[in-house]
């Protein structure tokens, strides 16, 4: 690994360059010009904003800033030999990537909330770092202000990574939380209605209900726990536009909460990494995190299970998570150690991603049915075929010749089988709406 070559001068006051002044860059700026002496005592260095990057300079800021800070031309920033650390606030992936490349070329460490950019270039982010002997810290990218990379690259670094689930969605959580509401559930669309009017959901919310986002955030912490790049689009996703407030409610009765969780899981040497609605026990450490919360599950095999639990986004927590990177990363300049973290290795014996079909587990169906006599008897003929066995089953609100739900818990059951009996299912003349299946972790 190339190593920057560091004078033996002391090092009082670390220059920091700012790309972005939004929700979070501001938060950002604001921390840095009114708490400069308790960071710098924190830190044990002083910590000085020296310029700020922005797509549109002359704009009015809630925040107050020197105007002779504040420049539209990235050079400015990227060029100035006097900064050691560029926070990178801005989103999206290009120019993201570009800046961050050369920032990192021109001997600067890089501290960034991107989880997009990370999610599809980190591997070679990394290596840019390392040929360039500087750090490259993304705290803020996963969760918000919960620590959990940190907590993976270093307070966990002893063990080897079972299973991670997370809830790190917070829009998701909220809508899914609000559809339940004590069994007095509301519909997917008003819930989100609901989240958009709070402005915890955006406009266009398909990042999030889709579970693209999730998927950014789970391919971060599959490089960080297992050691191996999964780029978002190599993992399966499923959103929750397709759950009723009937699902909901069901599953809660069942003894059940849904989720949407990124999971990932070793098996020997293979590895699932998936996003999707999820029935957890309502005894599960998951199944209480409501509202915009989010959550992460770690199952290690010194640490056993952990549980970390904290607002996933927002001005403030994001801010929290940068500012511990900057000062992480200014104590490296300090006492001259970049790199310090290394970026994560490959695990030694992961070969290979496992395709959904190939996964085993237990399955929460709701098939849309006529209610009449000897359907339920074909449904489970059809199951019993395909290898599925029914823990338990309940026809719901019964109405004869009416489309009332059928709802059936499995004991352990293949994805593949399962696919090919809805197929059959969902032939039925009797079965009058597509079926659907949510997925069960156990915990
Ligand atoms: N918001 C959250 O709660 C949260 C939580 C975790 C992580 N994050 C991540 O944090 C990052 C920033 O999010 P945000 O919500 O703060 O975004 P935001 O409010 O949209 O702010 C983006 C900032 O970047 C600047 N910008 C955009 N394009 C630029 C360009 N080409 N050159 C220079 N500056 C440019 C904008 O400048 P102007 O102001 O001049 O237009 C703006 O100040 C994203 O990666 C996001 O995923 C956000």
């Amino acid at each position: 690994m190339h190593q920057r070559r560091l004078g033996s001068e002391r090092v009082d006051k670390i220059n920091v360059g700012l790309i972005g002044l939004g929700t979070v860059g501001s938060g950002v700026a604001k921390m840095l010009l009114s708490r400069g002496e308790f960071l710098a005592r924190r830190a044990g260095v002083g910590l000085a904003l020296k310029k700020v990057l922005v797509a549109h300079p002359r704009r009015v800021r809630p925040v107050r800033i020197d105007p002779r800070f504040v420049t539209g031309n990235p050079a400015a920033l990227l060029e100035d030999p006097e900064i050691q650390v560029v926070l990178e606030l801005m989103g999206g992936i290009h120019p993201a990537k570009e800046l961050v490349l050369k920032a990192m070329k021109n001997g600067k460490s890089v501290v960034t909330a991107n989880k997009a950019l990370l999610a599809h270039d980190g591997a070679e982010l990394f290596r840019a770092a390392s040929r360039a002997g500087v750090d490259l810290y993304f705290e803020a990218s996963v969760a918000g202000g919960i620590p959990i990379i940190k907590s993976l690259r270093e307070g966990l670094i002893g063990n080897d990574v079972e299973v991670l689930y997370g809830i790190l969605n917070g829009t998701t959580n909220f809508i899914l939380t609000e559809m339940y509401r004590g069994g007095d559930g509301r519909s997917f669309k008003s819930a989100l209605e609901e989240a958009q009017s709070r402005g915890y959901a955006e406009r266009n919310p398909s990042l999030d209900i889709k579970g693209i986002d999730t998927a950014h955030k789970l391919s971060i912490l599959t490089l960080l726990s297992f050691g191996k790049a999964v780029r978002p689009d190599q993992i399966y996703v499923e959103g929750i536009e397709e759950i009723t407030a009937n699902d909901v409610r069901y599953a809660h009765d069942f003894g059940y909460a849904i989720k949407l969780l990124g999971i990932a899981k070793r098996d020997g040497d293979q590895l699932e990494v998936r996003v999707h609605p999820t029935l957890l026990p309502n005894n599960h450490l998951l199944s209480s995190v409501s509202g915009v919360h989010n959550a992460v599950f770690v199952k290690g095999d010194l640490i056993g299970e952990l549980v970390i639990y904290g607002q996933g986004a927002g001005k403030l927590p994001t801010t929290s998570a940068v500012i511990a990177d900057l000062i992480d990363v200014a104590r490296n300049i300090k006492y001259k150690s970049p790199q310090r973290v290394p970026p994560p290795l490959a695990h030694p014996r992961i070969r290979r991603v496992r395709r959904v079909g190939e996964i085993e587990g237990r399955y929460y169906f709701r098939f849309s049915c006529i209610d009449r006599p000897g359907v339920l008897a074909r449904i489970a003929r059809i199951l019993g075929k395909h290898r599925i066995s029914i823990a338990s089953v309940v026809q719901k609100d019964r109405r004869r010749e009416h489309i009332v739900p059928v709802v059936m818990m499995t004991h352990d059951a293949k994805e593949r089988d399962v696919e090919a009996a809805f197929d059959e299912i969902d032939r039925l003349s009797t079965v009058r709406r597509k079926s659907v299946f949510i997925r069960m972790e156990r915990g």
